[in-house]
């Protein structure tokens, strides 16, 4: 193999034998240069030199792998072919209409020795992002209006055959009764209904693979996610969780929507950026048997990370006990309850009362 180079600076980087060897091993191998990195490369009988930098944030090339003689990023997963640097359409998030190019490496074969040229990099093509299709990375600002006050319902249940959900009724009960006695627009949102994925680790591969929007809504327009986040960072003021108690803990959904809003907690522990400001917190929390305090505590200590604020008296909780578990009758109790009802609608009036003050002290 022989690529053109005007300059005549040849690195040796190995014996040939030995490095299709170790690739054919490992797939991928960095190097380093006087501190430019390097990934090397070799598929169906040709080597490949590319800057090790992703073209979309980035991420290290020689972590990812190769396949099918494309360089996948383990951040997001763009692809590049491991000899020209092109990137691979549709490997792209939507959000990028050309991905562009990874610079490549002039690399020379003598004697059986791989050589490379470091000064004959070539320039990188920088991805072209297309704009307006991603509108939840707009900046959070208050809309002028109403107090808007978004109720988020954590209970799982088959949407195709809806059940009784003792915090999903009180829930809904006190967003209708705030709507027709407090000067606020409400609306509900159950997670059940939602088709979203669980967060997948992008912080655990690397700080920086956490990205707001979400890694995950950036390249799967599918992902209804973005509904929580649309309401939660720019929409509301107000934010009423219900879960019920499962094994002692909120609802699987809740976690799973919790481990989703790492992507806004990050921004503020990456980039001092808090999209969560002046709003407002409130949980419903209910249960066949109890550990509702620790539950509560939980959510507290969640949502103050996000940015939330919470007033006095920040949940409405409601359990029979270990003794009285019966549930049918907890359906009909909590369905008949005029006091549970009144206390969720107060909460809710609790929460309106602090928001108007936090929009009142913004103006
Ligand atoms: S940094 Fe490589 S795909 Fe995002």
């Amino acid at each position: 193999m022989n690529q053109e180079n005007t300059s005549s600076e040849w690195t040796l980087i190995g014996k040939t034998e030995d490095l299709i060897r170790e690739l054919e091993t490992r797939g991928l191998k960095e190097l380093e240069f006087d501190k430019k990195k390097v990934v090397l490369t070799y598929h169906d009988g040709a080597f490949g030199a590319l800057n090790n930098k992703c073209n979309h944030m980035g991420g290290p090339l020689s972590r990812g792998r190769l396949k099918k003689g494309c360089i996948e990023c383990p951040w997001h997963y763009w692809e590049f072919n491991h000899k020209t640097g092109e990137s691979i359409s549709g490997s792209a998030e939507p959000l990028s209409s050309n991905p562009g190019a990874v610079p490549t490496f002039p690399l020379k074969i003598e004697n059986g020795q791989l050589y490379i040229s470091i000064p004959g990099e070539t320039k990188r093509v920088q991805a072209v992002y297309n704009s307006g299709i991603m509108n939840l990375s707009r900046e959070p600002k208050r809309e002028a209006g109403k107090i808007r006050v978004l109720g988020i319902s954590t209970t799982a249940m088959d949407k195709n055959h809806p059940r009784f959900s003792t915090s999903e009724e009180l829930l809904n009960s006190a967003l209708k009764t705030a709507a027709e006695n407090l000067d606020v627009e409400t609306k509900l949102i159950k997670l059940s209904d939602l088709n979203f994925r669980h967060c997948e680790g992008f912080y655990s591969k690397s700080e920086k693979a956490c990205t707001w929007p979400c890694s995950i809504t950036k390249m799967d327009p599918t992902d209804e996610m973005s509904q929580i986040y649309e309401g939660m960072v720019h929409w509301a003021d107000v934010v009423i969780v219900s879960s019920p108690i499962r094994w002692g803990n909120a609802s699987s959904l809740y976690y799973k929507m919790a481990e989703r809003l790492n992507s806004v907690q990050n921004q503020i522990t990456l980039k001092d950026r808090v999209l969560i400001q002046n709003k407002v917190v409130g949980m419903i929390i209910t249960g066949g048997q109890d550990n509702v305090q620790s539950v509560a505590g939980q959510m507290l200590n969640f949502f103050g990370e996000l940015g939330f604020m919470a007033p006095p008296f920040p949940y409405v909780g409601h359990s029979l006990g270990w003794s009285s578990e019966a549930m049918e009758y907890n359906m009909d109790y909590v369905r008949d309850s005029e006091y549970l009802h009144t206390q969720s609608y107060e909460l809710i009036e609790r929460t309106v009362e602090l928001s108007k003050k936090l929009i009142q002290a913004q103006d």
